[in-house]
């Protein structure tokens, strides 16, 4: 087998996102487009030479492929073994986890996360670091300056390798490991949990569905429910991954999984329902008669960890990102534990897991996690819910209405505003940006602004600062507004308009959602012009 160098020429925006690349399929698929981005990655680290890294990713269309290609390049750049997930499959936090345990340099992860698999979707690929989570902002960065000037790449003159068997082999020097995907996440989630409580739930007749949407949960959930917890067979839905998601929208919420939720508000509902996405790691919660907003699962789980085994000695602290709901705020107030506020992102979570400041972190956007790995977790979640009720012995809905009356309520909705003109969008910002000093003291309808700005974090452990993550509105009596653009949409720009409205433990805590945030929902869209810029009138999907 050679080495070969092949010349290239830069493809124009290969700037990671939110959350790594992001691009329609067809994009990724052109010649020369994932070696010219992995190369970049190579030359960002400092080389592959001698490392051990970790690659598998969600199974939608042209994993397998880019995985082969992404193989000879290690196997060319120097890379001493290559850890891949059986058939090129590993869910993102079992991704996390393999590059912790086994000790890799970093992990290369094919995912275009919760959107839409197929030649004429999305893909994407990311690269994590040494400690198992998303690479922060000076790595991604600088695998953007690789990608402006990439002359050429590394690959080896070599036939594809057999993914499908586990087991060791060898491409050029470079050993390949091929895995169980499932094993390692299940024996880390066996060592948090209390499987025999678990498995008593189940064979008291506890009910629950699990809908994997056809995406990469399915052989996890599989393995850990029904086989070793004991819940019936077909408690997983949807539980075989492929490579269109069923042509489904693989994304956990009251839209995309609308069949899950139409099953708890009906008279056949399971006790519980959970749902994850593409690549596992979000997740969405349900109980019977119930949706639980992410932002109050959260908080809920930190206010209920210590339940679990592995979080019996309480956590350390807990973080949100900036648009999700002060919910867990209070619980850490409760619990005289820090709470930290960072930019929508799981990548700047990563500074404050390794430093031991917090263990459970949360986005609204059905993002939960713990120090367990480096990256949100959808199965942790839905099993540490399943622990929580486990010792509760309390219904999803009782659990909820107790916490709302120990802590207040914090009502909260997120409306997206999909494949918006991306000038449009722009400008809306821009616009809002420039007045946002002008607009304390202003009503508009019931509501009056008390403050605003645009948010910057500064890292209490690296010092680094990030601007520009999203503009915050407060109003009067504790409500807020956030708006800011997708930083992983493929079409257009996302504009999300994140509401919340906090409620005293005395007060109302049962009012419909969106009736709760109507007049912020409307202050909103009149300060900052939304109906007139976007033409649109109604979110498209509202969470
Ligand atoms: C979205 C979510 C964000 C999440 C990211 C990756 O990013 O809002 O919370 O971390 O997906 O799953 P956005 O499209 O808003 O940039
Ligand atoms: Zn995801």
């Amino acid at each position: 087998m050679t080495i070969l160098t092949q010349r290239c020429t830069p493809f124009d925006g290969q700037k990671p996102g939110t959350s790594g690349l992001r691009k329609k399929t067809r994009i990724f698929m052109q010649p020369g487009y994932v070696e010219c981005f992995v190369q970049s990655i190579f030359n960002a680290i400092g080389g592959a030479e001698g490392k051990t890294l970790v690659i598998g990713g969600d199974g939608r269309y042209f994993n397998a492929e880019a995985i082969q290609t992404i193989l000879r390049m290690a196997a060319a750049n120097g890379a001493a073994l290559a850890i891949v997930g059986q058939g090129g499959l590993l869910s993102t936090p079992a991704a996390s986890n393999l590059i912790r345990q086994r000790g890799a340099d970093g992990g290369l992860i094919l995912s275009a996360s919760h959107n839409p698999g197929g030649i004429d979707a999305d893909f994407g690929l990311k690269f994590n670091s040494a400690n198992g989570g998303p690479a922060p902002e000076t790595i991604t960065n600088a695998i953007f300056e690789q990608t402006k000037t990439i002359d050429s790449y590394k690959t080896l003159d070599a036939p594809d390798i057999d993914l499908d068997r586990i087991g060791q082999t060898t491409l050029g020097d470079m050993r390949v490991a091929v895995v169980d995907p499932v094993t390692d996440y299940a024996a880390l989630m066996e060592e948090l949990f209390n499987f025999d409580a678990l498995r008593a739930l189940f064979a008291s007749g506890f009910t629950m569905k699990f809908d994997a949407m056809h995406a990469v949960t399915g052989p996890y959930a599989t393995a850990i429910l029904e086989d070793t917890l004991g819940a019936p067979a077909g408690t997983v839905l949807n539980g075989v991954p492929s490579v269109d998601f069923g042509k489904g929208h693989p994304d956990p919420n009251p839209i995309w999984a609308k069949p899950l939720v139409d099953l708890v508000m009906s008279d056949d509902a399971p006790d519980f329902a959970a749902a994850s996405d593409g690549d596992g790691d979000r997740n969405m919660i349900l109980g019977r008669g119930i949706y639980v907003t992410p932002s109050d699962s959260l908080a809920v789980l930190a206010a209920n960890a210590h339940l679990a085994p592995g979080y019996a000695r309480g956590i350390a602290g807990v973080a949100r990102s900036m648009p999700t709901s002060a919910a867990c705020d209070r619980v850490a107030e409760a619990l005289a534990v820090e709470c930290f506020e960072t930019p929508t992102g799981w990548k700047f979570f990563g500074n404050l897991l390794d430093a031991g400041r917090v263990t459970l972190c949360g986005e609204e956007s059905a993002g939960t996690g713990s120090d367990h790995v480096r990256e949100k977790d959808g199965l942790w979640a839905v099993l540490l819910w399943l622990n929580i009720l486990a010792v509760r012995k309390m219904s999803v809905r009782d659990i909820l209405q107790d916490h709302w009356r120990t802590y207040g309520r914090n009502y909260y909705s997120r409306h997206d505003y999909e494949a918006v003109d991306a000038a449009a969008a722009n400008d809306l910002m821009a616009d809002l940006t420039a007045k946002l000093d002008d607009l304390a003291g202003q009503s508009f309808g019931g509501c009056t602004v008390i403050g605003s700005d645009s948010f910057s974090y500064h890292d209490p452990v690296d010092g680094s600062v990030s601007h520009n993550q999203g503009l915050r509105i407060n109003f009067e009596g504790g409500g807020r507004a956030v708006l800011r653009l997708s930083g992983t949409g493929t079409e257009g720009a996302t504009l999300r308009v994140y509401l919340e409205r906090y409620e005293a433990p005395g007060g109302d805590l049962n009012i419909e959602t969106q009736e709760a945030l109507r007049e912020i929902a409307q202050a909103t869209a009149a300060i900052s012009g939304l109906a007139e810029r976007t033409g649109r009138t109604e979110p498209d999907v509202m969470t």
